[in-house]
């Protein structure tokens, strides 16, 4: 197996890993590693944009509060506080590296969405991922010490005397050996394990199923957050579903059930801009009153040209034959966001030493049980950089002499077409099971199925799809068994057996690990 030596390894090409890498890049030889392209994570699609109280009349402390209370009292308050906080000094330099925000005259255009008491979304069009990406990705590709490795997909993590010393990837039909003093988990989300989702096509859980199978904890995997409005597409059943931005809700655009009926008004005094799980279930149950499978967004109020406000929304609709100056757009709720991940610390140091996560893989308490909108891009970049600056401040020894067992097995046709029905299987389980509602019944249905399927992968083949799958079945039935463990309703997990919200005994969060798997000296 081919083998090569880094400083630092960074798993993952969004906002959190570039964020680590531009930090680390300038200190040592990194590896910057990405199953598909630059483009290929969640950061690229995101949309809405990046809060920020960067306004006059805001401040951090606003932002604290309103993080804390769609957060549904499980937020750590000392990581909200420094996300809030030195949020301002990232977005400062992002914007000092060439990252161009839309301007009102000479003050930035602050947008508005759900559960923020005040305009702080810093926006590039619809299309503010894709900006802050370019800005950092072209910054971090001239440092002379980075390395991007492009369709290569880290597969195993190496643990050494209880040390993280590197990965195995696949790239083509090759197993290679990387070796680093720290490797950095910036994975993204999971949002691929329901069959509705935002996320893009590779967003399958990666580092959370790679970290627990290493042996590290992971934390609040029951907390999944559900996006109310995309674009509903009847039957085609698209592998990432448009999402349309709750920016249109921040400027003015109403929910209307099927009969043209505004409904927000009767769950929350926020109407369309309260909390994301609020306004999902408010979906899900006008949707079952009215025995239809979406409602409508009305956007036709809005002040203003929404082919420059919005283009990308007002493109993708357009070509779905939806014009959003005169028609309502057809929107469901999908899969999301993962409000928890790996357990990690204010710098990303897991459970196991020299292993870090940031970004969406990660999970140390700033979001609770639900995320603030655009509150995702700011963490990405906040603690990216955080965990890139104590990597290099406190590295172990590299350590070069291991190996692994892996041998390339090839797959016939036959046996991918198995895995693609099995993974079609269980992301339609999870959206039934794992999803907006749930309960006991449903939730064991889900864990018995992936009992019943165990058996499927014990046999390793050396393809993306098969490792995919692999991360798909395990992070499902991490987020089923915290769900059924979890007897309370809070956030992104709702249980219609136990409606209510249960602080005297569930203010708290859930962690589990399992035993170090061994590996070959
Ligand atoms: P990602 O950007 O998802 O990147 C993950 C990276 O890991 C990718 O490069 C991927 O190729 C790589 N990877 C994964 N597995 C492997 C593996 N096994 N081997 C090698 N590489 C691997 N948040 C906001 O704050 N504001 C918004 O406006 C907003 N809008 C959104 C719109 C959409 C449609 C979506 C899907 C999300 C949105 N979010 C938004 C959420 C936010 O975009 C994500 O939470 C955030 O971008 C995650 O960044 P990340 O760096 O952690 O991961
Ligand atoms: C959106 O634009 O609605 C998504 C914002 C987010 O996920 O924070």
């Amino acid at each position: 197996m081919k083998s090569t030596i880094y400083d630092y390894i960074v798993i993952g090409s969004g906002i959190a890993g570039l964020s680590a890498a531009l930090r680390l890049s300038k200190f040592g030889k990194t590896v910057m590693i990405s199953k598909n392209s630059l483009k290929s994570g969640s950061t690229h699609y995101a949309q809405g944009g990046i809060a920020v109280a960067l306004d006059k009349s805001d401040a951090p402390s606003l932002h604290y509060q309103d993080t804390l209370e769609a957060g549904a009292g499980l937020c750590d308050s000392e990581v909200v506080k420094v996300l809030v906080e030195e949020g301002l000094e990232r977005v400062k330099e992002l914007i000092d590296i060439g990252a161009e925000f839309d301007k009102k005259g000479s003050q930035f255009d602050f947008g508005q969405e759900g559960a923020h008491h005040r305009r702080r979304i810093l926006h590039a069009k619809d299309e503010t991922g894709k900006e802050i990406e370019r800005a950092l990705g072209t910054r971090l590709l001239k440092e002379p010490n980075i390395t991007f490795l492009q369709n290569t997909m880290v597969v195993n993590l190496c643990i050494k005397n209880e040390k993280a010393v590197g990965c195995v990837v696949l790239k083509g039909s090759k197993y290679e050996r990387l070796s680093a003093k720290a490797t950095i988990i910036a994975t993204g989300g999971c949002g691929q394990v329901f069959s509705h989702s935002t996320n893009p096509s590779g967003t399958t859980g990666d580092g959370i199923a790679l970290a627990y199978d290493a042996g590290c904890l992971i934390q609040d995997m029951e907390f999944i957050q559900f996006h109310p409005t995309t674009l509903y597409t009847g039957d085609k059943k698209p592998i990432s579903i448009f999402l349309i931005s709750e920016a249109v809700r921040g400027e003015g655009a109403v929910l209307r059930n099927i009969k043209g009926n505004r409904f927000m008004k009767n769950y929350h005094d926020l109407r369309e801009l309260a909390p994301r799980d609020i306004v999902s279930r408010a979906i899900v149950k006008e949707c079952i009153k009215s025995g239809s499978n979406h409602v409508y967004l009305d956007l036709t109020q809005i002040s203003g040209d929404l082919s420059v406000k919005f283009p990308n929304i007002y493109r993708r609709c357009l070509i779905a034959k939806i014009d959003l100056t005169k028609d309502f757009v057809p929107v469901s709720p999908a899969a999301h966001f993962l409000m928890g991940g790996i357990k990690v610390n204010e710098w990303g140091k897991s459970s196991i030493e020299g292993l870090y996560s940031t970004g969406e893989s990660a999970c140390l308490g700033i979001h609770g049980a639900n995320r603030l909108a655009s509150n995702s891009l700011l963490d990405g970049l906040v603690f990216g950089y955080r965990c890139g600056d104590y990597v290099r401040k406190n590295e172990n020894d590299l350590n070069e002499n291991w190996d692994v067992g892996m041998v390339f097995n090839g797959v016939n046709s036959e046996k991918l077409a198995e895995f693609q029905v099995l993974k079609y299987q269980i992301k339609e389980m999870m959206w039934k099971c794992g999803g907006i509602v749930r309960n006991q019944q449903l939730m064991q249905e889900g864990l018995d199925f992936l009992k019943s399927k165990e058996d499927c992968l014990n046999t390793e083949y050396s393809h993306i799809i098969y490792y995919e799958l692999k991360n798909i079945f395990c992070v499902s039935k991490l987020i089923l068994d915290f769900g059924l463990k979890r007897r309370e309703s809070r956030g992104g997990h709702f249980r219609e057996d136990f409606p209510e919200t249960d602080n005297l005994n569930w203010k708290i969060h859930q962690s589990t690990g399992k035993k170090m798997t061994p590996f070959l000296n």
